[in-house]
């Protein structure tokens, strides 16, 4: 972690000296190599600690919130003084445009009313032979090669596949066009590329401004939005909307002028949905599974919990709600590993958190992977302990102290159908399949928007009855 020698605890609400300004600028170059590499690497080590920490980049305060009762002041509370980080819209609107995670207001509430019904319990558990499926045959595919002793590889483009499957099928109806790898791709190539819009954007550098990766990640871009576009096309050629999410959105009319989404509208909420959820989704598999590999009791009573379902999910959907044990395990693994490890939002007006009030203009930032290694909040913060999510030890918790789905009334649309989906491919995948790592040390964590292993996950995937 680099310690910005300009961190100043929050209580402190001094103007900068000469001299701070100084000491700041010096910390500029070595702070932007740092959050070139990942983001996560720039904070203070107070966020791990202290509830609340103010830094200063080029002048600008960003306040990072990490104490369980100023988040819910922040998140729920004050949630209509604050809006979308201009950094995080400058990395993800040229894909993205205005869709439901990147605007806000009016015309984000239409948005998100609009997408509301996919998301209810009922709906979700009707989702979930689709997401066994899929599921299925993502294992096959597994399989295939686990016959063949094969060497180890990154699992993550597997589960990517799995779980793009997974919202294709399940949001717009399993549109057979939609192909997987090059949209997988394309995500890559411009995920790779935000961390270099954010820093220019820190640097107050104009949207235009060169940086490697930007023409790889403004083709992939356009990919993307033309493949959406293209989704949309044929699905209007079908005549019939349809009772998926793409058809909630072609329906969807405005209260007040009854006009209906545009077509950038339409292309963006698709591809947010689209993107959004998937890749988070993989990450929280991929991450499951490469901790359950160093802990073979942790997965023993998984498979033990796994075996006593009374039919397969995808006959009996209500056995998701059995899988105590194996949730317990996913949420610690994205305690440790938050596939959105950050939440970034600008004031809008003035916040008040506890004593100290922000103006309108500055960045608050909840830092939900710090939050989640707290050392005033967790007990041995740093270790894999699926038992702290043990039902009452869970329910006794601030729920402001777990955020992987983000709070307030921007929390995560897709929660549901995320822990469900994960629920399902792991009781699909791990009862045939033992997932070997290729190396004994974690992957290191990487911010790219979300948290991406560097390097990859790479395991060695072997049949069960194999061995
Ligand atoms: C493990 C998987 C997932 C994780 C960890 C996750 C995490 C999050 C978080 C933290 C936020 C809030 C961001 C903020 O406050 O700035 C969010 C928002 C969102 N998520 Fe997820 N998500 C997951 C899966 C999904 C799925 C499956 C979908 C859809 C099918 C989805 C769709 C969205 C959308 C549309 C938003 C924006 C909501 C709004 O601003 O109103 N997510 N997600």
């Amino acid at each position: 972690m680099a310690s910005a020698s300009t961190t100043f605890r929050l209580c402190d609400q001094r103007p900068p000296s000469l001299r701070d300004a100084f000491a700041e600028a010096l910390t500029v170059p070595p702070l932007l190599a740092t959050m070139l590499r990942s983001m996560i690497e720039a904070w203070p080590d107070e966020v791990y600690a202290q509830p609340a920490v103010a830094t200063r980049f080029l002048g600008k305060r960003t306040t990072y919130v990490c104490e369980p009762g100023l988040i819910r002041s922040l998140l729920v509370d004050q949630a209509d003084a604050l809006e979308r980080e201009t950094f995080m819209l400058r990395a993800l609107a040229p894909a993205l445009g205005r869709g439901i995670l990147t605007a806000d207001g009016a015309f984000w509430r239409g948005q998100r009313r609009t997408a509301a019904p996919m998301f209810r319990p009922d709906r979700i558990r009707g989702f979930v032979p689709a997401i066994a499926a899929a599921a299925e045959a993502g294992r096959a595919r597994w399989q295939a090669t686990a016959a063949q002793v094969a060497p180890a590889a990154d699992i993550l483009p597997e589960l990517m596949r799995t779980a793009f499957e997974i919202i294709v099928a399940t949001m717009i109806s399993g549109d057979s066009e939609m192909q997987v790898a090059p949209f997988g791709r394309a995500i890559d190539d411009y995920l790779s590329q935000t961390q270099w819009k954010i820093a220019l954007a820190h640097l107050g550098a104009p949207a235009w401004t060169p940086h490697p990766g930007a023409r790889r990640g403004a083709a992939a871009a356009r990919y993307l939005r033309d493949e959406t576009a293209r989704t949309i096309a044929r699905r209007r050629a079908r005549g019939e909307p349809g009772r998926d999410l793409l058809g909630l959105l072609l329906e969807a009319r405005d209260p007040e002028t009854g006009l209906g989404l545009s077509e950038e509208a339409l292309v963006d909420n698709l591809l947010t949905f689209v993107a959004a959820g998937h890749e988070t989704t993989a990450l929280a598999l991929a991450w499951t599974l490469r901790l359950i590999a160093d802990r073979p009791e942790v997965e023993a009573r998984m498979l033990a919990e796994i075996a006593g379902l009374p039919a397969p999910l995808g006959q009996k959907p209500d056995g998701v709600e059995r899988l105590t044990y194996t949730r317990q395990v996913l949420m610690e693994a994205m305690r440790l590993y938050p596939p959105a490890p950050l939440i970034v939002r600008r004031t809008v007006r003035e916040v008040r958190l506890g004593e100290t009030r922000i103006p309108a203009g500055e960045s608050v930032h909840v830092p939900v992977y710090a939050l989640h290694r707290n050392r005033g909040l967790w007990d041995r913060p740093d270790a894999f302990d699926p038992d702290r999510f043990a039902p009452a030890i869970h329910a006794a918790r601030d729920r402001y102290a777990y955020l992987p789905f983000g709070a307030g009334p921007r929390v995560c649309i897709g929660m549901g159908l995320a822990i469900t989906e994960c629920l399902v491919v792991l009781a699909t995948l791990l009862p045939a399949l033992r997932f070997v790592p290729e190396r004994a040390e974690m992957p290191e964590a990487q911010f790219r928007v979300t948290l991406r292993p560097r390097g990859g996950v790479p395991m060695r995937v072997v049949a069960r009855h194999a061995g």
